[in-house]
C-alpha cells in the first residue's frame, strides 16, 4: 500500500475555510471548554503547527513553551509519524482488542524493551486517565486490597477512579469520589517553606500506612516528577524509600509517568533518575506525542502471570487502536534516531541556566525548578516573604498581565496560579529557547 507524499499542504500554514474569528465562535458557541467557566475562555485560533512552532489562521505564530498540553515532546508536523498513521489506516484502521495486530505486537515487545525493570507486559488505553483507572483494577485485583494513597499535590486524570486520585483542586467538584483512596503530604512544602527532610517524609509515609492498616492497602499512586502541580523533583532517597516501604508492605507502587515519561526530563522514564522499578508505570502523552489519543499501563511480570489463571476485568473498545499503535511505534523511532532523550538532557542544561538568570534578574521570581526539558518558574510578592504572587487556586492581577504579554508577544505556555511553565518539545533548538526564554525575560520586566 502506497501513501502519496505528504504535500507542503500538510505540513506547512493550511488555507483555512474559516477566519479565527468564526472558529473561536462556533467552538464557544457549541462545544464546553474543560475545567473553565465558559465566559472566561478565550481560546487561540489553530490552523497549523511545525515543530516548535503554531499559528492561527491569520498567521500570528506562537512558540509552543508547553508543548500544547506537555505532550507533543516530538514536535509538530513530524512527517514521520504522519505517515504512519496515514499508513495504518489505509492498511487497518481498528480491530477489536480481542485480536491480534502486528502494530499491537511490535509495540508490546518495544516498550518491554524501554520500561524500567521487569515492566514488560501493556495494556493499552485511550489516554492518561483511563491508564490509572486500570493501574488501580489491576493493584486491586493482584492484591485483593482495596485502598490507594495519593498525594494532595498530583493530578492524575479526569475520570471517576483518577479525579478521586487527583489531590489538586480539580477533584473538589467530584467529591465524594471513589471509595478507598487516601492522600497524604508529599516533601514539598510550598515556597515558603521548601523541602522536608527525606527521613521525615518517609516516617510520615510510614505512618499513614500503620494508621490505614498495610494489609488493607493495594496501592500507592505518585508522579515521580510531580508535573501540573509545581515540576516537584523529589531529593535523592525519596522514590528509593517510598519504593521500600511498598516492598516491606506489600503495596504496588504506581508511578503515573503520564507527563513525566518520554524524555521529558531527560530519561525515558523518570523514575530512571533514581534506579526505581514500580510495579505498575502509566503513560500516556509523550508514547504518541499526542498525535492519535493512546495511553497504557505497563506492569511488572510477576502481576502480569497473575492474569494468567484469573481473568483481568477491564476492557475499552479502542484498547490497543491500530491507529495509536502504529503512532507510537513512529514516535519511539523519532525519539530513538533523533536522539531526542539526550536533546532534552543538552537543552535541559541550557534551561537551566536560563532558568537561573530569571532568578537573578527579577525581584518577583521566587523559585525556577526543572530537570529535562520541563521546568516551572515560581513567582512571589517579593523574596523576602517569598508570598505567592497568587493565592492557591487562584489568580491575581499581575499574573494575568504577564499571561497576557506572553500570548501578544507569541509565547504560548500555561500560566497557573502563582506559576508558569517552560516545557518545550524535545526538538527545540537553542536558538528558539532563547528566543523564549527572551520573551519571558521581557514579560517579567513587564510586572516588575
Ligand atoms: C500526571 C498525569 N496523569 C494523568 C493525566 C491524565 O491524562 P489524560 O488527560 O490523557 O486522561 C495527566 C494529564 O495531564 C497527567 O498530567
Amino acid at each position: 500500500m502506497t501513501t502519496p507524499p505528504i504535500t507542503e499542504a500538510t505540513t506547512s500554514m493550511t488555507v483555512q475555510a474559516m477566519t479565527g474569528e468564526e472558529m473561536v465562535r462556533l467552538s464557544r458557541a457549541h462545544t464546553l471548554y474543560e475545567w473553565s467557566a465558559q465566559s472566561k475562555v478565550d481560546p487561540i485560533p489553530v490552523a497549523g503547527a511545525k515543530g516548535c512552532w503554531f499559528w492561527t489562521p491569520e498567521g500570528k505564530r506562537y512558540l509552543d513553551f508547553n508543548s500544547q498540553l506537555m505532550c507533543m515532546n516530538i514536535g509538530h508536523g513530524h512527517e514521520r509519524v504522519i505517515r504512519a498513521i496515514q499508513d495504518q489506516a489505509a492498511a487497518l484502521a481498528y480491530a477489536n482488542p480481542f485480536m491480534a495486530t502486528e502494530v499491537r505486537a511490535k509495540l508490546g515487545q518495544r516498550l518491554a524493551g524501554i520500561a524500567p525493570g521487569d515492566i514488560d507486559v501493556f495494556f493499552f488505553t485511550n489516554g492518561g486517565a483511563e491508564a490509572n483507572e486500570n493501574a488501580i483494577k489491576l493493584a486491586r485485583q493482584y492484591t485483593g486490597r482495596h485502598k490507594i494513597l495519593a498525594r494532595y499535590r498530583s493530578y492524575h486524570g479526569g475520570t471517576a477512579g483518577a479525579i478521586s486520585l487527583t489531590g489538586d483542586p480539580r477533584r473538589w467538584a467530584a467529591e465524594p469520589g471513589i471509595s478507598g483512596v487516601v492522600h497524604f503530604l508529599d516533601p514539598w512544602r510550598g515556597i515558603g517553606r521548601g523541602w522536608q527532610d527525606v527521613s521525615a517524609a518517609l516516617q510520615d509515609l510510614e505512618d499513614v500506612i500503620r494508621f490505614e492498616g498495610p494489609q488493607t492497602i493495594a496501592g500507592l499512586i505518585l508522579e515521580p516528577v510531580t508535573g501540573t502541580n509545581g515540576i516537584l523533583v523529589p531529593p535523592d532517597g525519596y522514590l528509593q524509600g517510598v519504593r521500600d516501604l511498598c516492598t516491606r508492605h506489600g503495596i504496588m507502587l504506581i508511578a503515573d509517568e503520564v507527563m513525566s515519561g518520554f524524555g521529558r526530563t531527560g530519561e525515558w522514564f523518570a523514575v530512571n533518575h533514581w534506579n526505581v522499578v514500580p510495579d505498575l508505570l502509566t503513560m500516556a502523552k509523550g508514547l504518541t506525542s499526542a498525535y492519535v489519543p493512546l495511553g497504557a499501563v505497563g506492569m511488572r511480570r510477576g502481576i502480569a502471570d497473575h492474569f494468567a489463571d484469573k481473568v483481568y476485568y477491564g476492557g475499552l473498545t479502542y484498547n490497543s487502536h491500530p491507529l495509536g499503535c502504529a503512532a507510537a511505534l513512529a514516535t519511539l523511532d523519532v525519539y530513538e534516531d533523533e536522539d531526542l532523550i539526550a536533546n532534552a538532557r543538552r537543552r535541559g542544561a541550557l534551561m537551566s541556566k536560563l532558568l537561573e538568570d530569571l532568578e537573578t534578574r527579577h525581584p518577583h521570581v521566587g523559585e525556577t525548578r526543572s530537570i529535562g526539558l520541563f521546568g516551572i518558574v515560581e513567582l512571589v510578592k517579593d523574596r523576602r516573604s517569598m508570598e505567592p504572587l497568587a493565592p492557591y487556586n487562584g489568580t491575581s492581577e499581575p499574573m494575568q498581565k504577564l499571561g497576557r504579554f506572553f500570548r501578544e508577544n507569541g509565547l504560548y505556555t500555561f500560566v497557573r496560579w502563582n506559576t508558569f511553565f517552560t516545557n518545550p518539545p524535545l526538538t527545540i533548538t537553542e536558538d528558539e529557547l532563547r528566543q523564549g526564554f527572551d520573551i519571558i525575560d521581557r514579560g517579567l520586566s513587564s510586572i516588575a
